[in-house]
């Protein structure tokens, strides 16, 4: 069985509160989210997922033949690009659905590591799209709320279907 919350999980629309320091309790945390986000698989997982309301997001991706890989507490977006772009986008607390969203292209953003040092660092691409996707799951919003009504609930019903079926 998943650890990871499906909509419509009440949990998953709450606020998360920032990590006041990181402690051995964070760094715990952080290691099972980035297991659980591997073993999903995922390319992003955030705390809220698996019931932490904690500011902690978790990415894996890969991109301009790098692996991008890394824990965030507390992040931050600082500035976004005027520059728009459709991708596509899925979610582990809304299986096998995907739709197309529009987000800024490029963001500068700020978070602290694991030592609790300040980073402060830009991204575009796929890194850009997942960090703007995981922060929106800490202020409790999914990718299906950029969609008219019509096509959240069609959706949302898909989710609750597979549910039914025990699909998932
Ligand atoms: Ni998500």
């Amino acid at each position: 069985m998943s650890e990871i919350l499906i909509t419509p999980n009440p949990i998953l629309r709450k606020k998360s509160l920032p990590v006041k320091e990181i402690s051995n309790n964070e760094i715990t945390l952080s290691k099972k989210m980035i297991k659980i986000m591997n073993d999903a698989p995922g390319i992003g997982l955030a705390a809220p997922q698996i019931g932490e309301l904690k500011r902690i997001i978790t990415i894996n991706i890969y991109q301009n033949e790098k692996n991008i890989k890394y824990t965030l507490f507390n992040p931050e977006i600082l500035s976004f690009s005027e520059n728009k772009v459709i991708m596509e986008e899925g979610c582990l607390s809304i299986p096998k659905q995907f739709a197309d969203i529009e987000r800024p292209e490029k963001i500068q953003f700020k978070y602290l590591n694991e030592k609790g040092k300040i980073i402060e660092k830009n991204a575009t691409g796929n890194e850009s799209r997942v960090i703007q996707h995981e922060i929106d799951h800490l202020n409790g919003k999914l990718f299906v709320d950029y969609l008219s009504s019509l096509k959240r609930n069609i959706l949302l019903k898909k989710v609750n279907k597979l549910k039914k079926n025990g699909e998932l």
